[in-house]
């Protein structure tokens, strides 16, 4: 989604802001764009594409000592240079750019029109510069606070003006904003990463919050002018976890990087001694954790997956009724917060709008709400009653692949506390962490036959369609399985429950979709079979992902990917991975942009 960058400092500003938008291009956009504050005033150029065809455009150089920049991810208009921001009034003299959506714009619009004004572009964002321009009077700061009065909806932005050189003023609500704090620098992004090159120290502002950057540092106030105390936080990622460090992709350095991101999740939260977990952050004593009575996970995308798999298995070994919902509609159904009730907001980013707000919505009526986040200070790490980190280190693909796996983890560690204070005992619990500590070891095994699964892509990346088909822990790992396929490679994929292909998406199994059977050695393996031998019968392709050594599914299946022997709760962990490289060297095949899919984001902030 969109991203913004802030610069104001002796170096030369574009290259700071290029470099900045660079950073953030992982989020997925479709235009840019940057205003320099030059000699004669506010110098503005941006691009529809990619940032290198704003940065050919800048070749002739853009001098200036303060600017801001833009990455789009369209949402009102389509993508053009007319919707890129940064958005200028008719005087050239303010400039905006601005994450989120305004939704009063079209009244706003109207109401600007009857005055005069003329739109150069179809976005909501645009009706903001122009409200700065019309209410200033002695400070950008005023304008830009009697705006904010005026805007419903959501918005991180930053603007300027020539008419106050070496200015910018940023404003929050409900769309992030940090500030880096650099030595004679101070920059300003939706992202720490954008910063990250510069500066680890940082300031989060928070929603109703602003910061006005001039010659004499930064300030914070909140919509009401009243000063806000700031703590500066200091960013525990390093500039190397954002590069590609020689792999062709983050997605495949991603990938690589699961047993150390496993790994890192389990760290120091084992304890051998009581054979049971212990999670930090979680701010629950074990009464209030032995009195929870049902578990309810809410996320989006890859992160419901896992959420899925998580409630799965708290229910199975711990006995707690748990249930796993999307979040967008968890917030419009006016849930029913029951007592007793343990809510955990699942978001590698912590900032995806709809499980923010359905967040919200549960805490507003009473419910406790965990935080499972990967990006530390994120909004739902936040504002959650507390919660765990995934600690996998930054995400820049994105299509979620090590975040799945750190997730899966802190919901096994999860699982394990619930269950040991239930029925689980201590044989049981020490052979469950037996388990999960050969987890990494044996993904690395996987990771090591990537070529085998190469080699497979490249006999199936023709195909049109494929199901993915898993029962029980494996149902949300065949989700899992097609939405990376479709994310990166845009072949249709549909995940479901091996037993309901026969009500209904049967009907497309045939010789033109080949049918991904995950079945290992778990409980449902022989019910799996006689969903293979259905497809079989109707002359449709397996290919099976399978414990290793598995003969009998050999002979099925017309492909087999191996896995290492595990017990049978565990193997999420390991059928997913092949799922993962096999949509990953699919899209290779295909040609595709692997680490930016058309239409996609990394981090949706907009409902
Ligand atoms: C977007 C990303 C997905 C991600 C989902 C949820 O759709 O493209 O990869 O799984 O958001 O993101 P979150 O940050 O909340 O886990």
């Amino acid at each position: 989604m969109c991203g913004i960058v802030g610069y104001h400092g002796p170096r030369e500003t574009a290259a700071v802001l290029i470099e900045g938008l660079k950073r953030l291009e992982y989020r997925g956009y479709d235009s840019a764009g940057i205003s320099v504050l030059a000699e004669d005033g506010l110098k503005t150029v941006k691009r529809a594409g990619k940032i290198k065809v704003l940065q050919e455009a800048l070749q002739d150089g853009l001098q200036g000592r303060c600017g801001i920049g833009h990455t789009r991810w369209a949402t009102h208009g389509e993508v053009s240079e007319a919707n890129a921001h940064p958005h200028m009034d008719a005087s050239g003299e303010f400039s905006v750019v601005h994450n989120g959506i305004i939704e009063n714009c079209e009244a706003l619009r109207e109401r600007l029109q009857l005055d005069g004004v003329k739109f150069q572009s179809q976005t909501d964002s645009e009706v903001i510069v122009h409200l700065i321009a019309k209410l200033y009077r002695e400070s950008l700061e005023q304008a830009v606070r009697d705006t904010l009065y005026m805007l419903k909806g959501t918005y991180g932005i930053a603007v300027m003006t020539s008419r106050e050189p070496g200015k910018i003023v940023g404003a929050r609500y409900g769309s992030p904003l940090v500030l880096g704090i650099g030595d004679g620098e101070i920059l300003l992004a939706s992202d720490v990463t954008a910063l990250l090159a510069y500066t680890r120290q940082a300031v989060y502002l928070q929603d109703g919050e602003m910061v006005i950057i001039d010659d004499t540092g930064y300030k914070t106030r909140d919509f009401h002018d009243r000063i806000v105390k700031k703590q500066i936080e200091l960013i525990d990622w390093e500039l190397e976890q954002i590069e590609r460090l020689g792999y062709r992709h983050y997605m495949e350095k991603e990938i690589r990087e699961q047993p150390d991101a496993v790994r890192r999740a389990l760290g120091g939260r084992i304890d051998r001694e009581a054979c049971s977990a212990h999670l930090g952050g979680l701010e629950l004593t074990p009464q209030q954790l032995r009195s929870i009575e049902r578990i309810r996970v809410i996320a989006a995308g890859t992160s419901y997956h896992a959420g899925m798999v998580g409630g799965y298995l708290i229910e199975q070994i711990a006995g707690i009724p748990s249930f796993t919902e999307i979040a967008s509609e968890i917030r419009y159904r006016n849930p029913v917060v029951e007592p007793n009730s343990l809510y955990i907001a699942v978001s590698q980013s912590g900032e995806t709008a709809d499980t923010l707000s359905a967040m919200r919505e549960l805490r507003r009526k009473g419910a406790k709400v965990l935080g499972m986040c990967n990006v530390v200070g994120s909004t739902i790490a936040r504002e959650s009653d507390g919660g765990v980190y995934l600690h996998s280190g930054p995400e820049i693909a994105v299509a979620s692949t090590k975040a799945f796996t750190s997730q899966l983890s802190i919901f096994y560690l999860l699982a394990l506390l619930f269950a040991r204070m239930h029925h689980y005992s201590i044989a049981d619990g020490q052979s469950f962490i037996a388990d999960l500590q050969r987890i990494p070891e044996q993904i690395s095994e996987i990771l090591q036959r990537s070529e085998a699964i190469r080699e497979l892509a490249g006999r199936y990346a023709g195909y049109g369609s494929m199901l993915f088909l898993g029962r029980g822990l494996q149902y949300p790992v065949a989700l899992e399985g097609a939405l990376k396929l479709k994310e990166i490679s845009y072949i249709h994929a549909e995940g479901c429950s091996a037993a309901e292909i026969k009500h209904g998406p049967i009907a497309l199994v045939g010789p033109d979709v080949p049918c991904v059977f995950l079945a290992p050695d778990d409980s449902l393996r022989e019910k799996s079979i006689s969903n293979m031998m259905e497809v079989k019968s109707r002359h449709g392709r397996v290919i099976a992902v399978v414990t290793e050594g598995d003969r009998e599914i050999e002979a099925i299946a017309d492909d087999v990917i191996p896995v290492p022997r595990t017990s049978g709760i565990m193997y999420p962990f390991l059928t997913v991975v092949p799922l993962q490289l096999f949509s990953y060297y699919c899209a290779l095949e295909r040609g595709c942009d692997v680490d930016q899919p058309r239409n996609l984001a990394k981090s949706v902030t907009v409902e």
